[in-house]
């Protein structure tokens, strides 16, 4: 066997109700005064109040930041330092999705250090420590509770990642009542953004490993059960613990055997057309899929078993295809808009929207199939 390296969070706590017991936590790490990162709708629809003043009552101090904007800007990360520091906090805590935890990553290392956050972007670029850190994810989505890294926006149409050790958390907590009431088509988007992180760690062509393999095939075997009634019951308690287990599993799988060619092309299109991040995946996913076919008919055919059942049949090419069709029937189930004309993206912009895709060398290497420019054109043409 080769040999292979999985890191992961220290300490992950799952149960309904675990929001409101983050004081418990606060207590192991010795945070006494902790900012509270999250953003204006969670706040709006009430999600927040009640996880602040559990908070509070247990005698932990909260500044509250509920700033955060989807796909977060440099400057939003600067504002939730300078709160922090207004504040003189102690640790960092956020509720909230991907953007709200992926600030709060950032803003613990830049509260604990003088490194610029320009000099953090890439891989392993942090010289200093951060703050006690937990995170609390509201959607069954990005996995970021669980990965080292955190996507900020940092020009009109780019996205830079900071993926660090560092910024794993201390604590993750999974409380599912937090996505009871996650709109249905958010959890459409952000439930396939997780099935992707399976499905592209499960092809990941250098670090996929044994663990990651398995944590692959049960999170997508979680996230394709439940995504259906997540979206159209979204009461259903049992159906959105799945999620998010599954969502966080995927995190752990991609945060070890990362994402490829789906990934890349995706940027482009929120970076350009500000598609949320799962949906532009999900525009691309089925022709990157037929695209990497020839490279991954295996593991394709393996995981159509999870995705359709025992049922799926025929040579290996056949139950390959099989996965393809069923999750093209996943997103027409979803009401996701399938093509990219139809998410507003215009023919004349595809040459573009290839030409960014290749900049992203750091996940295209880790596709099965290697692309090309004309390759990434060729799929955007057939995704239009
Ligand atoms: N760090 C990582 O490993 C990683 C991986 C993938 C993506 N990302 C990044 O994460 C961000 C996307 O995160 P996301 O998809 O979780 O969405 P998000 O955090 O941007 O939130 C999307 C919307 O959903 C709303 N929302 C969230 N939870 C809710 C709930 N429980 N009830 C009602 N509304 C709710 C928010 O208010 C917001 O309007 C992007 O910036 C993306 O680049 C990070
Ligand atoms: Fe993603």
């Amino acid at each position: 066997m080769q040999s292979f390296a999985f890191n992961t969070v220290a300490r992950l706590v799952s149960g309904s109700g675990e929001a409101l017991k983050l004081a418990e936590h606060c207590a192991s790490l010795g945070v006494q005064n902790a900012l509270l990162v999250t953003d204006p709708g969670l706040v709006a629809i009430g999600l927040i109040a009640p996880v602040q003043d559990a908070l509070c009552a247990a005698g932990v101090e909260v500044c509250l930041f509920p700033k955060v904007s989807e796909d977060p800007p440099e400057a939003v990360v600067f504002a939730a330092v300078d709160a922090g520091k207004a504040a003189g906090v102690d640790g960092v805590i956020a509720v909230g999705g991907g953007s709200s935890m992926d600030v709060a990553k950032v803003a613990a290392a830049l509260l604990c250090s003088d490194q610029p956050l320009s000099d953090m972007y890439g891989v392993e670029q942090l010289s200093g420590g951060r703050l006690p850190l937990i995170l609390v994810p509201t959607t069954a989505g990005t996995g970021s509770e669980v990965t080292p890294v955190a996507i900020v926006t940092t020009g009109e149409t780019t996205k830079a990642g900071v993926s660090s050790a560092v910024l794993l958390p201390d604590i993750a907590v999974l409380d599912a009542d937090l996505t009871l009431g996650l709109p249905s088509h958010i959890t459409a988007m952000t439930g396939v953004d997780a099935m992707v992180h399976a499905i592209e760690a499960y092809t990941s062509k250098i670090k996929k490993n044994p663990v990651s393999d398995n944590l692959a095939r049960s999170a997508l075997a979680l996230l394709a059960n439940n995504i259906r009634t997540a979206v159209h019951d979204g009461r259903q308690r049992d159906a959105r613990a799945a999620m998010l287990l599954g969502a966080m599993q995927a995190g752990q799988a991609f945060a070890n055997a990362p994402v490829g060619a789906v990934h890349a092309l995706a940027y482009p299109l929120g970076g350009h057309f500000h598609i949320p991040h799962g949906l532009s995946n999900s525009l691309v996913l089925p022709e990157v899929m037929r695209f990497n076919l020839p490279m991954a008919t295996g593991l394709y055919a393996e995981l159509a078993e999870i995705v359709v059942g025992s049922s799926v049949s025929g040579s290996e090419e056949a139950r390959a295809e099989t996965l393809i069709v069923a999750i093209e029937e996943l997103i027409d189930d979803l009401s996701m808009p399938a093509t990219l004309s139809a998410a507003g993206v215009g023919e004349e912009s595809l040459e573009t929207l290839a030409e960014d895709a290749m900049l992203q060398q750091r996940l295209l290497i880790n596709n099965p199939r290697e692309v090309s420019y004309d390759d990434a054109l060729g799929i955007y043409r057939a995704s239009f």
